[in-house]
């Protein structure tokens, strides 16, 4: 028995059905389907999945049909964790450990961080996954110094949420450069993409409330899984306005 909509409803209806019936690149009942499910013309049905594909949400096959996306996680020039995106976009976050231990850092990581020549880093290098699918490939360094113990709590889970917990750091704000890379064959292999599929690299410093650094971090972002969305204004001075 078809249940009848309100046209404008049923972009709703179907976004909720993605959200909770489907599974990404199921495909979609056909429009002559929908449209008897939901009591509604073809075009109504046709006018909400272009919609749809607009928000990226589904995605078309010539003679195949349509396929629910992938869903992407949208960055923002908001300071977030790993672990804030994946929830915010509905998904359980975790974490592999591939590498937790002390170490000498590099030249670029004893500069970011400001330490002297003698000093360790806690080095972590972790596989990141949004419910089963592995989304980012991190290393990260934080000054030995200013987490002691660190390696002993449960690196599984937030790092950012271990900082504020137990020891009072409190990410405040990062600078980051974002540079399009390609995956070797090894981080390939980890987030299961296609050897030299492109990614996000993002490094990252972080500071936090004392405007210390505490974390320098370069993450390698699925390029089919992120993008970033960034507000932009004209410069103060007016003189380059457009
Ligand atoms: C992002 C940042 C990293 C940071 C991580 C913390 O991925 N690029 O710099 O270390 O978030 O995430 P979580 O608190 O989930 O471990």
């Amino acid at each position: 028995m078809p249940v009848t909509v309100k046209n404008e409803h049923i972009h709703e209806l179907l976004t909720k059905a993605l959200n909770s019936t489907y599974r990404p690149h199921d495909r979609l009942p056909a429009e002559r389907d929908l449209a008897a499910q939901f009591g509604v013309s073809r075009m109504t049905v046709r006018r909400a999945l272009e919609r749809l594909e607009g928000e990226r949400r589904i995605y078309r096959v010539k003679g195949l049909g349509t396929f629910v996306s992938q869903r992407t996680i949208t960055k923002t020039i908001a300071l977030t964790s790993f672990s804030e995106d994946i929830r915010r976009r509905g998904m359980r976050p975790s974490a592999t450990v591939l590498c937790a231990e002390l170490k000498k850092p590099d030249d670029i990581t004893r500069e970011a961080l400001l330490l002297t020549p003698t000093e360790s880093v806690v080095y972590l290098h972790r596989l990141r996954h949004g419910d089963r699918t592995p989304m980012c490939l991190e290393r990260v360094y934080l000054p030995a110094r200013m987490v002691p113990g660190l390696l002993a709590y449960d690196l599984t889970s937030s790092l950012y949420q271990i900082l504020r917990q137990h020891y009072d750091i409190r990410p405040t704000r990062a600078r980051q450069t974002i540079t399009s890379v390609l995956l070797n064959v090894e981080e390939s292999d980890h987030l299961r993409v296609a050897p030299y599929s492109p990614a996000l690299l993002v490094d990252r410093t972080t500071y936090d409330q004392r405007d210390r650094p505490i974390e320098r971090a370069a993450s390698l972002y699925r390029g089919d899984l992120y993008r970033y969305e960034i507000d932009i204004s004209p410069p103060i001075d007016g003189d380059d306005a457009p």
